[in-house]
């Protein structure tokens, strides 16, 4: 299966089962962003994956902390994410979705 022109999240990147499926979606085409809680492990195995960086991006996270991860999803995700595709948009439009996009949540929430 390819994954090319598709973000994928992966938790626990840094070592093990993580960092092996992070290698693997790499080879079928994907970009991967790689959550983990160790940032010195994270940023070495970004490194040895993707050298250049080209598809890779890491965000240092603890998956078990809900206020974290639901911070991370609302505000930072949609940023990231465009980044990895190679979004046009303005940062003034980037601003309103993520303003649209937090407004659905908490709306979703209530
Ligand atoms: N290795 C196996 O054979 C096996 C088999 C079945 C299930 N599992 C399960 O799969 C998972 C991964 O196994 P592994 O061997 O790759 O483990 P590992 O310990 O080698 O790697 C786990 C990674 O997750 C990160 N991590 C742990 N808690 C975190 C948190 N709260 N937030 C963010 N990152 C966190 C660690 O920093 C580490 O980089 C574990 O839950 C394990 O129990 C493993």
């Amino acid at each position: 299966m390819r994954f090319d022109d598709k973000v994928v999240v992966v938790t626990g990147a840094a070592q093990g089962i993580g960092k092996a499926a992070c290698r693997r979606f790499l080879e079928q085409g994907a970009k991967v962003a790689m959550w983990d809680m160790n940032g010195e492990k994270l940023s070495a195995a970004a490194k040895e994956l993707d050298p250049n960086g080209e598809r890779i991006m890491t965000v240092i996270v603890n998956v078990a902390d809900r206020a974290s991860v639901n911070e991370l999803l609302i505000c930072s995700q949609p940023a990231h994410l465009q980044k990895l595709q190679g979004s046009k948009l303005t940062a003034e439009e980037r601003d309103a979705k993520r303003a649209s996009l937090i407004r659905r949540r908490l709306g979703a929430q209530s």
